[in-house]
Order: structure tokens, then sequence, then C-alpha cells
């Protein structure tokens, strides 16, 4: 089981010390970002990342190294976030979706030649995974497979890796507060997970104007995600009430704010909300997480296919899973939800679940989607029987469960 923190206290501006402003007097200044230290420490707010600077040198980063793909730097966000550092001596932009280990060993290869003494990661959950696997092998000998928490990886990390500062670009996987990295491995065949404390960034800076211009298909996929850690983080069996109640606050963000970031990429205040219900989310799933995750690994290693997308197909079909042996639970979340106090609030979750799916621009089958063969079913069934997330899935999950869970959603 995973050791409760708690978490300190939230240094915020004192409101009332801001300036009274009506028709006749201009805006206040923007606020500086909030600043939290639970579970890492995080600079929050629009215009965080002007803090970056300022956040190496704190670290003691004298010597960067950026870890980014060409998506993120095509959208002018290397140079946003980045421009006022100086020097750059090593930028390592050749991150795949689904990192592989020929994308850390190359990014390996960079870090030493350029002597780099630190890592910032600018992007999705891939560069920012990428970057915490380069950050392990700076210190670790041996090779990624030796890390896999699923054979035991967890006891042979060692806290000593150089800092990392996290810049999410994309609002969906938490990555920038979680403990794990997710590389595909030719010599396990499987998206493997390297997990440890010492591997969360040193610092995340999240700001939301850095998703203004994330494209509607990939809002929709990576909100999802976001939404599919906290409901997934909430059913999880581990006993971590402070998790469950971040759970839930992230959820109340990304139902607020997932269809107008789709629909509306401009709109800031709907960014803001996605940009913490991912980071809640990210922060919820420190307690496990369960089935969806683990059949989304493994048709994620296959096909290649983007992992929010395939968490949005597979997640009504898991919770109806779940129902049937963990309705209490499911309909807990509902309740604290808001959802069917007097009626079947387990039911009122699953629907109002897939109303939100039918208003966002995603699949629903997995048939729909390319590199993806249902005669191979069996072998995808058995990837995801070796991921670790289902083993807090709060029904246990046998081949034949994940074969069937397959099956309804293809
Ligand atoms: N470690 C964790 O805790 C954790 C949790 C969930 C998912 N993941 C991993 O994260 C990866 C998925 O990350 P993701 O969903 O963020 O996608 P991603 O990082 O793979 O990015 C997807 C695409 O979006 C583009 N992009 C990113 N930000 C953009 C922006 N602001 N504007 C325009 N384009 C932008 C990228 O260039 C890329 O082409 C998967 O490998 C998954 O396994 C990790
Ligand atoms: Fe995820």
């Amino acid at each position: 089981m995973i050791p409760m923190t708690s978490p300190t206290p939230i240094e915020r501006p004192d409101p009332q010390s801001r300036p009274a402003s009506d028709a006749s007097t201009p805006p206040p200044p923007p606020t500086p970002p909030s600043v939290f230290t639970f579970p890492n420490r995080i600079l929050f707010g629009t215009g965080a990342v002007d803090s970056l600077a300022e956040e190496l040198k704190r670290l003691g980063v004298t010597r960067p190294m950026i870890v980014t793909d060409p998506g993120v730097i095509a959208a002018g966000l290397v140079d946003r976030a980045a421009g006022a550092i100086d020097p750059v001596p090593g930028v390592f932009s050749g991150v795949s979706a689904n990192p592989t280990e020929a994308d850390v060993l190359s990014g390996l290869a960079v870090y030493r030649e350029a002597e780099c003494d630190g890592l910032v990661a600018i992007g999705g959950g891939s560069p920012i995974d990428a970057a915490k696997a380069i950050r392990l092998l700076v210190t670790h000998p041996g090779e990624l497979a030796d890390y896999d928490l699923t054979t035991g990886g967890l006891e042979r990390i060692q806290p000593g890796m150089p800092p990392m500062v996290a810049v999410p670009t994309t609002a969906g996987t938490g990555s920038e507060a979680g403990r794990g990295t997710l590389i595909q491995l030719p010599s396990t065949g499987r998206k493997t997970i390297a997990l440890s404390p010492h591997l969360l960034p040193s610092s995340a800076i999240c700001d939301p104007e850095l998703t203004l211009g994330l494209p509607p298909a990939l809002t929709a996929a990576t909100g999802m995600d976001a939404l599919t850690h906290c409901v997934e983080s909430f059913l999880s069996t581990t006993f971590h009430p402070i998790c469950d109640g971040i759970a839930v606050e992230g959820l109340r963000s990304i139902f607020h704010g997932l269809e107008t970031a789709v629909h509306d990429g401009g709109n800031l205040d709907a960014r803001t909300s996605m940009m913490m219900g991912s980071l809640l989310g990210g922060i919820s799933f420190h307690k496990g997480l369960g089935v969806v995750h683990s059949l989304s690994h493994a048709l994620g290693a296959e096909g290649r296919l983007h992992h929010g997308t395939l968490n949005a197909i597979l997640l009504p079909h898991a919770l109806r899973f779940n129902r049937a042996t963990a309705s209490p639970r499911v309909a807990e979340l509902a309740r604290r939800m808001g959802l069917g106090r007097s009626g079947d609030a387990e039911g009122h979750l699953i629907t109002l679940t897939e109303l939100l799916l039918a208003r966002l621009p995603l699949p629903r089958r997995l048939g729909d989607l390319d590199g993806l063969d249902r005669a191979r079913i069996p072998h995808y069934a058995r990837l995801a029987l070796l991921d670790h997330c289902h083993r807090t899935n709060p029904r246990p999950c046998s081949v034949a469960d994940l074969e069937e869970l397959l099956g309804r959603a293809w």
C-alpha cells in the first residue's frame, strides 16, 4: 500500500490584497502563480511558464536539456516556454507518441554529449515520460527493463537523479505530478512501467495558456484520459481518502471544462479547469488505477494508438463491468459528484459519461481505429493481464474477463 502523505498548506496570494476593480479602473495585473508542494512542487496558473528560468536556477541547473516532440515544437511551445533560457546546451526533440526505448537512449546520448545537468520536459505525457526515463538512466546502470515495476523495479530505483522540470502542454496524463514512466520496450514486448517516488519531477509548471492551441480531438482524448484517472483512482482498492477527495475534485473540474475546451479552444477558463483536472487526476492515481489502463496500455503498445482515445472508448464498458461487483463504490462516487441522490446513482454516472462522450469528437469503438485486429483479442488480453493497473481494479480480472471487455468495446 502507498504510504499517505499530508498535503502541505497551499501558498496563495491573499485575495483581500487585490485592488478593487470597477468599470472605471483598469483590471489588476495578473497575480503570480499559486505554489503547491503536494506531491511535488507545482507552479500553477496563467503565465506560470515565465518562471521556468528561475525554477531551473532554484534547482541549480545550469546546463538544461529540453525533451520534446516535433508537434510541440511546431506549435511554438518550446519557444514560448524556453525562449528566455540561455544557454540551452541540449535539445532532444525525437520523442514518439507512446515513447520507445530507442527514444530514451537517443535522448540519453544527447544529455551526455552536451554534458547537461538537468532536464526540462515540454509536451504531453510522451515527452514527460521520456524525460523521466532518461533521467533514470543518467544515474542507474543497466537497461530500462531492469526497473520494470512488475518485476521488482521499485526497490532498484534510488534517489540522486538530476533535477527535472515538467511543463505539460496537454491536459490529460498528469505525469507532471506522477511517479511513473511508461516506455515501450522490445525486450518485454509491452509498454513497461518504472515507478518510484524518486521519479517525481522536481517541479511541475502547469500553465493552461500552453494548451490554448491543442486541437479539438486531442483536447477531447487527453481530457478523457484525465477523467479516467479520476474515476479509476477513486474506484481503486487502495485505502487513500486524500486521493479519493482529489479524484472527486478532479472530476468536477473536468466535467466543468471538457466540452467547452473542445468546442471553444481559446476559452481560458475551460483550459484552466482542464489543466487543474488533469493535475488532480495525476495526483489521485498515486493510489492506483484499474482495468481501463491495463487494456489501453496493451492496445497502445500494439497499435501505437493514442492513450486517451483508447481510455475514452473503454471507460463505459469498464464501469458496467465494475458495477457488477463494486456497485456501492461506483454509487458513492456518483453521489459525491452530486448525481442521483434518490435513485440509481451509478446508472446516472454511466449515463453522464456516455452523454459527454457522445458530444466529443472521438471514435466510440475499437473497431473504428486503424492498427488493431479483432482476431488478436486473446493476445491483447494476455498483454493487459501482465500490466500492473488492473491489480487495484475493484473487480478482479481474468484473461476471459479482459477478452470479453475488449469484445464489447469492439
Ligand atoms: N506517467 C504517467 O503518469 C502517465 C499517465 C497517463 C499517460 N501517460 C502516457 O502519456 C502518453 C500520452 O500523452 P498525451 O496524451 O499527453 O499525448 P502525447 O504527449 O503523445 O502528445 C500527442 C500529440 O499532441 C501534440 N501536442 C502536445 N501538446 C500540444 C499542444 N499544446 N498543441 C498542439 N499539439 C500538441 C504532440 O506533438 C503529439 O503529436 C502515453 O504514452 C501514455 O502512456 C503517462
Ligand atoms: Fe492515463
